[in-house]
């Protein structure tokens, strides 16, 4: 049976998942101002994929005939120093997102909430792939330092991520 006390829990982690796609899209507009597209990219796709599980757990919230509340956002980071300290927030925020993932989990199983606990799996795979996508460009960004031809290159290359739907008409 649908628990209110996870549907509150999720109601919370619609917040988090709002709050990731206001941070990367922050990222993006950092890294347009400073003409480095191919990252501007990388982070636009990014917010679009949060928006993505923003829209999951609305969806579900609905189905479990409960209700989505939309919560206020702070005004996040404006700009970052290097590309290296972008990759490596992403990543700490990503484990972040981890850990309120595998809670929820855990809070879904301990209430016995089984149509939860089957959604949250989704939850939990997709932040396997989350971490490893932002971990692979900082162990890219490692290597290369900041020499700015790898940097060009590595931007060429990072723009070539697809976001997941278009935002154009
Ligand atoms: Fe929605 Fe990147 O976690």
């Amino acid at each position: 049976m649908a628990s209110e006390k996870l549907n509150e829990a999720l109601n919370m982690q619609l917040k988090e998942e709002l709050k990731s796609a206001y941070l990367y899209w922050a990222m993006a507009a950092d890294f347009e101002a400073k003409n480095q597209k191919g990252f501007a990219g990388w982070f636009k796709a990014q917010a679009g994929e949060e928006m993505i599980h923003v829209m999951k757990i609305y969806g579900f919230l609905y189905e479990r005939l409960s209700k989505a509340e939309l919560p206020a956002l702070e005004k996040p980071q404006a700009s970052w120093s290097s590309p290296l300290e972008a990759f490596e927030a992403a990543l700490k925020h990503e484990k972040f997102i981890t850990g309120c993932i595998h809670s929820l989990y855990k809070q879904a199983k301990d209430l016995g909430d089984y149509a939860g606990e089957v959604f949250l799996q989704w939850f939990v795979n997709e932040q396997v792939e989350e971490e490893a996508n932002a971990d692979e460009v900082v162990q890219k960004l490692q290597t290369l330092g900041n020499q700015p031809m790898a940097l060009y290159l590595l931007d060429k290359e990072l723009g070539a991520r697809k976001p997941p739907f278009s935002l154009q008409g």
